[in-house]
């Protein structure tokens, strides 16, 4: 199977993209949703939690994680990468949405470029990392926008209050430049106010949502990696875990993943 991991629903934007593009595998996604939101968690935390989370999804027969969790995947993924996995499961993968992200940029000749995420993302400047000494250089803008997870988790991403913090976080990334030609959503929650960061954006100012991107690159990876993709199982599985209220996750399923889920429960504890 190929495991799809997130903080909370967010993720289900990606698994949405995903499961679109490569219908044919069997999908497990996990959202941790009881710990949610991990934007402002420390590296120690975000690194503990998620080392439970991909333990539980080899556990249950994964052979690829994808970490769609942006503060995750900047925050923890090479630590994951190098120092969790050659020692509990040297045969398995974890991908994460950061480096694809990255990529896309440059295929599309991006240069002055707009990042929305959490203040985690934000604090390690994780795209400035990723694109040094690019030439012609892509100039990044970071603008955190913390209030959003919660309000999108809570269900009350429809309300006014949303729209308008939507509106005061783009006017603080345009204050930085004005001449800002992409806003990346770097966030898997963000997809869902799309409307709204239309809205209040110039309409020449392109915005990118990590779906499809992430969707398109896993497409690549696997027709690269066929040693990885022939051990892969099909037959368009697709459950779901949660961390928390069962009942939160199907209801918000809905809007995230535009289809009906029924969630099981999950309880994550350290790798054993
Ligand atoms: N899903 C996380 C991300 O993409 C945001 C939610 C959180 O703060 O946990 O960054």
């Amino acid at each position: 199977m190929i495991g799809v991991f997130d903080s909370g629903f967010g993720g289900l934007t990606v698994l949405k993209s995903i499961a679109q593009r490569l219908p044919e595998y069997n999908y497990l996604y996990l959202a941790d949703s009881a710990r949610v939101p991990y934007g402002e968690r420390s590296q120690e935390t975000v690194y503990d939690y998620t080392t439970q989370a991909v333990d539980f999804l080899f556990k249950k027969g994964c052979l690829l994680v994808i970490i769609a969790c942006n503060t995750v995947s900047s925050r923890a993924l090479r630590r994951i990468q190098q120092g969790f996995m050659p020692g509990r499961y040297p045969d398995k993968k974890v991908l994460g949405v950061i480096r694809p992200s990255a990529e896309e940029l440059l295929d599309r000749g991006c240069r002055k470029v707009g990042i929305l995420a959490t203040k985690g993302v934000v604090d390690s400047k994780i795209y400035t990392e990723e694109l040094e000494g690019i030439d012609p250089p892509v100039e990044i803008f970071y603008q955190p926008c913390p209030l959003l997870v919660p309000i999108i988790e809570a269900g009350r991403h429809d309300e006014d209050n949303c729209d308008n913090l939507v509106s005061e976080y783009l006017k603080r990334l345009f204050n930085q430049e004005s001449a800002i030609d992409t806003i990346l959503l770097s966030c898997t929650h963000y997809p869902i106010l799309y409307k709204s960061f239309r809205r209040h954006t110039p309409g020449h100012v392109k915005i990118l949502s990590q779906g499809p991107i992430i969707a398109d690159k896993l497409g690549d990876y696997l027709e690269r990696h066929s040693e990885v993709e022939k051990r892969l199982s099909r037959g368009a599985g697709r459950v779901f875990f949660s961390t928390g209220s069962l009942e939160a996750f199907d209801r918000l399923a809905l809007v995230f993943y535009g289809g009906p889920v029924y969630a099981r429960q999950a309880t994550l504890g350290p790798p054993k």
